[in-house]
């Protein structure tokens, strides 16, 4: 999908964008803290590529055990944050549209998307499946994390559902510009019914704020 809304409320919000992990709410940060924990254990000594890294909070997170990473997103605004963070293993920084640029083939021992399945559209969720495995190599792993509705802020109120399920959210930026932006939510089990068919769910940890997955392919 290339939905130029999402893209240019992600480019307008990038300044502000990390917000979200630094709210007043230690519940909700040990949330973050704990997957920290687990993401540097998976990033070790592997070679990464993470898609939609936004600010790199992430890429920063992965780059202290990896052993090289290649983090993109679609925003030079996104890319230019990311960039200035200090970084230990080597990152390649590539700015593309994830789903219109050719990523090298069974190349990563790790796939890593923070919080963008929750805005790709339900009908289109076999061409993320073939992006995120395509670039993995056989025994690699997919890494994804994403919201639950407790972490949604307030004034995101609900504009529609289409007809594939999808909901719309209207969110407002500090200059109060709204955006419409496609934003779905999900329990553990609708996890489990949507990826285990195409992979092996090593890990899903599903808290009250976050869920995130550790898959591997079948
Ligand atoms: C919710 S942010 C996630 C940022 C980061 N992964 C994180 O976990 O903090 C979503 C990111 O997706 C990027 N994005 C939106 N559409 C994209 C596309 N088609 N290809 C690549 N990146 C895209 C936005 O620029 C934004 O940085």
């Amino acid at each position: 999908m290339t939905d130029r809304e999402t893209e240019e409320y992600y480019r307008k919000r990038a300044e502000t964008y990390e917000e979200i992990y630094y709210r007043d709410q230690p519940d909700r940060r040990k949330e973050i803290d704990d997957e920290v924990i687990r993401v540097r254990e998976l990033a070790r000594d592997k070679s990464i590529l993470e898609l939609a890294c936004g600010t790199g909070y992430w890429t920063k997170v992965m780059s202290e055990t990896a052993r090289e990473i290649t983090s993109s997103d679609v925003s030079d605004e996104m890319l230019s944050i990311a960039k200035r963070k200090p970084a230990v293993a080597p990152v390649t920084f590539v700015q593309a549209d994830m789903f219109n640029h050719v990523w090298p083939e069974v190349n990563f021992q790790v796939v890593a998307v923070g919080f963008w399945f929750s805005h790709q559209p339900r009908q289109e969720y076999d061409r993320f499946f073939d992006l995120i495995s395509r670039p993995l190599v056989k025994d690699g792993s997919i890494w994804l994390i994403d919201n639950n509705p407790p972490a949604e802020g307030a004034g995101h109120e609900l504009v529609r559902i289409d007809e594939f399920g999808n909901a719309y959210k209207r969110r407002y930026l500090k200059d109060g510009i709204s955006y419409t932006i496609l934003k779905n939510y999900f329990s553990e089990t609708e996890l489990r019914e949507l990826f285990s068919p195409r992979f092996a769910i090593k890990r899903l940890t599903y808290g009250v704020y976050y869920w995130s997955m550790e898959l591997g392919l079948r």
